[in-house]
């Protein structure tokens, strides 16, 4: 899984090679490399790390010429290490490949009988010799290409570059995203528009199983069977500019800040201008149409789905299924026309969300995607794509993103209860202005980031953490657990409150922190009574609730932290920023690497 990027340009590629990689290190940043024709012949860098040192390594050892192709890595096959970092090379061929060839062990030992020597352990390196042999036995670079193709198992976005050929690139995709971007005399290739943002707003995207043979001045696109095909050139609206972190550390905090903003954007939004009722533009989809929410998604916005399911079946008594998409795609599950599938995702990239959308496609009655990347893959192929209006998400753990997916699954939520009969004008309103006081209340949890900060210097010695809640607090729970490992790398669980005494409650003891999210609310002395049978096993309880709430239960509580009072209903959404906060400062706590934590990456584009 990674990015990669291709540019047939009229000046030296390299600094633009670098530019657009960098808008693509959501996708990976393990290693990263470039190849550039230099007087018709291919010269590569490549550096182990972040882009940054292959900006260094460019540095000591500049590369000039127009074409070149590029790479930033997240590992499959093979440690990050420089001989496994992209581009690969055999003969006369460079390739760049995000996705997984899933045949490559056959085809490798295939190659090595017949005398090909690897530099690399990746699935990769076997495409640029595939394509290497067919050349040697006389066929042009694009039929070798083709034939190459056929032989590839998995999923891939592809593209080479040849040497001694300075105005030729090919691109090729099979289940990852490719798209053309148009210059004046110049053509490039990239993992996504926003990459490409910085030469082009003209864009091809490449459908299922397309290659494009390119030259600075012409396209020819094939479909898979190799049949010539045209496909649209689309204006494209992705904001050019990097976004910088103002006076923050850190990405993250100015993400987590930014949410009674981009929130308040996101419910204007959906909100008619005197708020009193929901206005879906674009158009609303239809709940009375349907028997069963199917709603999916991975990471953080699997748990905004997981919120949303209470929404739904409480106020519009409407049965949910939630699943993760790696889940839902293979166990196949039956879907037919009185089910609406709503796929949530930031990226609108992720693999496994993308296939568990092509698989509903044609079953539902509808498909809906919840998203912020407007341009991206499930925003095209879905029936109807709901835009949450975060902007640019660059931390890769996912912030203000989860807050805007909740708020637009509360609005639709409201929508379902309307249009059903479960609410009528006046209980529209009156839920639509619980949900008009988040962003203020959003930022009056703000205000205790110093409490939460002192907090995470006990969590940040802590080896196991244990968060617990109940209702449609407990996807709040899996969500702090979930930031706080992927962030501080300290293992941590979130549990239903009930469920600790099934199991959970054998790790307590007073080295386990454990941290309760419990507003007041109609099962909050069942969770308090969770709490006390916790701390009577020496537990060390950081109960996080309002006033009102630590009045009642603090007493024998390691520490509290004070959340402003609201309603139940939108709780959740509050909960975010203790969920956010914790994770970040036990991290910053560790010295961590907050925005870009190891072996993860922001948009996960392989299964
Ligand atoms: C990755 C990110 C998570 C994110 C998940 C789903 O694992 O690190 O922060 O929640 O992917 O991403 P998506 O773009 O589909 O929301």
């Amino acid at each position: 899984m990674c990015g990669i990027i291709g540019i047939l340009g009229k000046a030296d590629v390299a600094p633009m090679l670098l530019t657009t990689l960098k808008r693509l290190e959501y996708r990976g940043y393990d290693s990263a490399g470039v190849v550039v024709i230099n007087d018709g012949s291919m010269q590569t860098r490549r550096a182990v790390g972040k882009l940054e040192a292959l900006e260094m390594a460019l540095k000591a050892a500049p590369l000039q010429g127009n074409s070149g192709i590029g790479h930033t890595r997240w590992a499959t096959h093979g440690a990050p290490t420089e001989a496994n970092a992209h581009p690969h090379r055999a003969g006369k061929v460079a390739v760049v490949h995000n996705g997984i060839i899933e045949n490559f062990q056959p085809l490798r030992e295939e190659l090595l009988a017949k005398g090909h020597q690897f530099a690399s352990e990746t699935d990769s390196e076997v495409v640029a010799h595939l394509v290497m042999r067919a050349m040697d036995q006389g066929q042009s670079p694009a039929q070798a290409v083709a034939s190459t193709l056929a032989r590839l198992e998995g999923a891939f976005a592809l593209a080479f570059l040849f040497d001694g050929e300075d105005d030729l690139m090919i691109g090729a995709r099979r289940g990852s995203p490719l798209a053309i971007g148009h210059g004046e005399g110049e053509m490039y290739l990239g993992s996504d528009a926003m990459a490409l943002a910085p030469v082009t707003s003209r864009i091809t995207y490449l459908e299922e199983g397309d290659w494009v043979v390119l030259t600075r001045n012409s396209q020819q696109i094939y479909d898979a069977l190799g049949n010539g095909v045209s496909r649209p050139e689309v204006m494209v609206n992705v904001d050019a500019m990097q976004v910088d972190k103002g006076n923050h550390r850190h990405f993250m905090t100015k993400e987590i800040f930014e949410q009674p903003s981009v929130m308040a954007l996101a419910l204007s939004h959906y909100l008619s201008p005197d708020h009193s009722q929901i206005h879906v533009p674009g158009g609303a989809p239809d709940f009375t149409r349907f028997d069963r929410l199917v709603l999916v998604a991975c990471g953080t916005a699997y748990y905004a789905c997981h919120v949303a399911k209470y929404w739904f079946e409480q106020m519009a008594r409407i049965p949910v299924e939630i699943d993760v998409a790696s889940e839902f795609r293979y166990r196949a599950p039956p879907i037919g026309r009185r089910d609406m599938v709503i796929v949530v995702s930031q990226s609108g990239e992720t693999a496994d969300t993308l296939a568990a959308l092509h698989y509903v496609k044609g079953k539902a009655g509808q498909v809906v995607a919840i998203i912020n990347a407007t341009e991206s893959s499930i925003a095209r192929e879905a029936d109807l794509a709901l835009p949450i209006k975060a902007g640019v998400e660059v931390s890769v753990a996912s912030s203000k993103a989860f807050t805007c997916q909740l708020t637009v699954f509360a609005a639709l939520a409201i929508l379902a209860a309307r249009q059903r009969g479960e609410l009528d004008a006046a209980g529209e309103k009156a839920q639509i202005a619980k949900l008009v006081h988040t962003p203020r209340l959003l930022d009056e949890a703000l205000k205790a980031e110093p409490q939460m900060a002192a907090a995470a210097r006990e969590l940040a010695k802590a080896r196991d953490i244990l968060f617990l809640g109940r209702g449609p607090l407990y996807p709040l729970a899996l969500e702090g657990a979930l930031k706080l490992k992927e962030l501080s790398y300290i293992h941590a669980e979130g549990y239903a409150s009930g469920e600790l005494k099934h199991g959970p409650i054998a790790l307590i003891d007073e080295r386990v922190p454990v941290i309760c999210f419990a507003p007041v609310d109609a099962l909050f002395d069942k969770t308090v009574s969770n709490m006390q049978e916790v701390m009577a096993r020496g537990g060390k309880v950081l109960l996080v609730s309002d006033a009102k709430g630590i009045a009642r239960a603090g007493k024998g509580t390691w520490a509290q932290l004070e959340m402003p009072e609201c309603d139940p209903f939108i709780a959740p959404i509050i909960y975010a920023i203790p969920a956010q906060l914790l994770a970040y400062h036990t991290a910053t706590e560790k010295g961590t690497d907050v925005d870009q934590p190891r072996n993860l990456a922001k948009s996960v584009t392989v299964e």
